[in-house]
């Protein structure tokens, strides 16, 4: 007893200098069987872990393991090579203008900057204007509760002209990403969604 009891106390201590976060709200990806095929098990068994976890843990593991990592499919510095196919049934269906609530787990805090935005996940490059940015400042403190609410619960509008280019589930994300400036830890987490087409015919009709 009194060893498991300091041992958890220990394992609870371990990760303190460390920081930690995921999108919890919408639901964000989550590790499945196509990350395990694409990144190898090391990391899906890191992610397991702790799915708040960084990204250079991961790209050490990458580096380390000769256990199946594909660097192309894996594509780690996009949502931690958390892959669309374990989160296809949490896609998301968005329209323009539409208000969408976001929750941030921040287990534990490291001050830096970070943002939200929409990538086309082909290119990994930003579509349009950065939804969120905090240029400084991001996640101050040493426990969760020291972290401003409005850094863990905030809103994000759906930009429009999105309805081509992200129709499809895959095809973009939502991602929130934050670096740690001093601990130089980078986190990633996405939300998958469509763009609804607006209703057209219906709009006709109720007109
Ligand atoms: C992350 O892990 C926590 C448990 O530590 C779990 O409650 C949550 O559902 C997980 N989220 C995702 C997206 O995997
Ligand atoms: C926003 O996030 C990207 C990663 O997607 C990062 O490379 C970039 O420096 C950040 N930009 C701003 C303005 O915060």
């Amino acid at each position: 007893m009194h060893f498991a009891a300091a041992a958890a106390a220990l394992l609870t201590l371990l990760p303190a200098a460390l920081s930690h976060g995921i999108i919890t709200q919408p639901p964000s990806r989550a590790i499945g069987p196509a990350i395990t095929a694409a990144c190898g098990q090391p990391i899906t068994t890191a992610i397991q872990q702790d799915n708040t976890s960084y990204v250079e843990q991961l790209t050490k593991l990458a580096a380390s393991s000769s256990s199946g990592y594909n660097a192309a499919a894996c594509n780690l510095y996009l949502c931690k090579g958390l892959q669309f196919a374990d989160n296809s049934a949490n896609t998301q269906t968005w329209t323009a203008g539409q208000v969408v609530p976001v929750k941030i787990w921040l287990r534990i805090p490291h001050e830096g900057i970070a943002n939200v935005s929409i990538v086309d996940t082909k290119s990994n490059t930003v579509v349009g204007e950065m939804l969120k940015v905090w240029t400084k400042g991001y996640a101050p403190g040493r426990t969760e509760g020291d972290v401003p609410k409005e850094q863990k619960e905030f809103s994000v509008t759906v930009p429009a002209g999105l309805e081509e280019k992200c129709a499809v589930g895959g095809d973009c994300v939502l991602q929130w990403w934050w670096l740690g400036t001093a601990a130089k830890q980078t986190y990633e987490s996405c939300v998958d969604f469509k763009i609804a087409k607006p209703a057209a015919r219906a709009m006709a009709f109720t007109s």
